[in-house]
């Protein structure tokens, strides 16, 4: 078994930081359920004990396997995590008279996990109760003003009242890294070449049959095509859907891009389909709904057409999570129908070469592979397409008109060499339409929305601080160019509470 560290989740926001955090660290992480067997972890080099929005006296406090402490491996409880070592293991927790949140001043003692960082620091903390009174055995190995016991420890167990893996903890990353080379020992294996053996020996499963490739153009399906053509040769068949809802000339650029590295795609016209049958849909959930089915109807097609027995797709590894139904952000907002969701509906074997990764993981794929910039670090773009772009019902002049906007909008953000500096942009055009004046004529016409966001994961979101310039600019060449907007606005909502889509 390759060494990887078991991170459970018990709900916190920032579970799946941990992980990347680890990764980044050079070890392979993996996050369970809170309720994970202790004997189906213990091949793991170490557990962490995630953060998480509970009380340990909350009637469905989620708490952990209490074998998990008699595995002998180390472990590092997180906040909330800490504090289920402490209330399981005999400690007392107690509800605080004040919470703690933002940075706190932190004093350490001698230890092994903190090696290398100084006696003071400044960490994160993000929590109401706290830990009173030690479990047997524990010292404490660091504190701050509002909590004796922000750092514990019983020979290799550890507990930290603050958040190690947000960036705002200045010594949070040293932390990890001792906890995983000091206190785990791990030997660091997580590297390019370990990621990339994985994502092949995933697509050999597929090499007893043909194999269709669901492609979108992102870096996800474009690495997943390259890999496949790489391990399975012909027998591998890339398809492109034009929904008819893909951005200004999409599928020819995708088309040109793949073939300038080797990898014939075959882009399947179907937007007639897909645009009849969301004809007077405005709910977007029923839009999403739609397209996924109008999608699982299209590939089995092609699939039939080429005698496919496998669906080989780009699914990544944080939309795999499982969370055993602890209460947290990864509850279902929307139903995202991408191709993503194809399978369960389809008689085909699944194959997924990038599913054990981070989005960040297939970047780095990507660039050990020599892939152009150009396809490695676009913006994602959701498999519904402009159609939840669209507010309200989609029709063909709509599209159109999105169209434009989009494409001037990030023809300016690369023109101003803004593009990577942000996660995802992109247009919204509004049902609803203002008054204008244009000349000496009075207008009625639609509003766009402009989008631009920075973000690591998509889980959550800030909005792009553009300065007014660019956005004056871009608002004069939109409302000059494009015939049917009158208005352009700008969208200043973070994630939560808003989402980055509009549908
Ligand atoms: P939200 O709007 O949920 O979006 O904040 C988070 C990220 O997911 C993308 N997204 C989708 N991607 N199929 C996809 O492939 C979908 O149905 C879908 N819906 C949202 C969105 O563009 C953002 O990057």
């Amino acid at each position: 078994m390759p060494e990887y560290i078991a991170i459970l989740d018990f709900g916190s926001q920032y579970t799946k930081l941990i992980a990347r955090r680890i990764r980044e660290l050079g070890v392979k992480s993996l996050i369970l359920p809170f309720d994970t067997p202790a004997k189906r972890i213990k091949t793991a080099k170490g557990l962490i004990l995630s953060g998480g929005p509970f009380s340990v006296y909350d009637p469905k406090a989620p708490l952990p396997d209490k074998e998990i402490f008699d595995l002998g491996l180390p472990i590092l409880g997180i906040c909330y995590g800490l504090q289920a070592i402490g209330h399981l293991l005999g400690g007392k927790v107690v509800q605080s008279q004040k919470r703690e949140y933002g940075m706190a001043y932190f004093v350490k003692k001698k230890d092994e996990i903190f090696y290398g960082i100084p006696r003071h620091s400044s960490v994160w903390m993000s929590h109401g109760d706290r830990l009173e009174v030690l479990p047997q055995g524990f010292t404490p190995i660091g504190f701050t003003e509002n909590s004796p016991y922000a750092a514990i420890k019983r020979e290799n167990i550890y507990g930290l009242q603050f958040h190690p893996e947000v960036v705002h903890t200045t010594f949070g990353t040293q932390i990890l890294k001792n906890f995983l080379y000091r206190v785990c020992k791990a030997r660091g294996e997580w590297g390019i070449e370990g990621i990339l053996m994985g994502a092949e020996k995933e697509l050999k499963k597929a090499k007893d049959g043909r194999a269709i490739l669901a492609l979108s153009g992102g870096v996800d399906s474009t690495v997943c095509a390259v890999l496949s053509k790489k391990i399975l040769g012909e027998r591998v068949f890339p398809v492109l859907v034009d929904t008819g809802l893909l951005r200004h000339r999409e599928a020819e650029f995708v088309e040109k891009s793949l073939d300038k590295i080797g990898v014939e795609i075959k882009v399947v016209d179907a937007s007639q389909i897909f645009i009849d049958a969301l004809k007077g849909v405005k709910d977007p959930e029923k839009k999403r709904k739609i397209i996924g089915h109008k999608f699982i109807e299209v590939f089995e097609r092609e699939a039939k057409k080429v005698g496919a027995k496998y669906l080989i797709q780009g699914t990544l590894y944080p939309d795999r999570i499982e969370s055993a139904g602890v209460p947290g952000p990864s509850k279902t907002i929307k139903s995202h129908h991408n191709v993503g969701g194809l399978p369960k509906l389809m008689n085909l074997q699944i194959v997924e070469p990038l599913k054990e990764l981070f989005k960040d993981e297939v970047r780095m794929i990507a660039k050990a592979l020599k892939l152009p910039k150009s396809l490695y670090m676009r913006h994602p773009f959701p498999g519904p397409g402009l159609a939840i772009r669209i507010i309200g019902n989609v029709t063909q002049r709509k599209l159109k008109i999105l169209k434009m906007v989009d494409e001037i909008y990030i023809n300016e953000l690369k023109r101003h060499k803004l593009y990577d500096k942000i996660w995802q942009a992109f247009a919204v055009l509004l049902p609803t339409k203002t008054v204008g004046v244009m000349g000496d004529y009075r207008t009625y016409e639609y509003v766009v929305a402009l989008r631009a966001v920075c973000s690591s994961d998509g889980m959550t979101a800030d909005f792009y601080p553009f300065k007014p310039g660019f956005l004056t600019l871009v608002s004069n060449k939109i409302l000059n160019r494009v015939k049917g907007v009158n208005r352009v606005v700008f969208d200043i909502s973070s994630k939560p509470p808003a989402t980055i889509e509009w549908e």
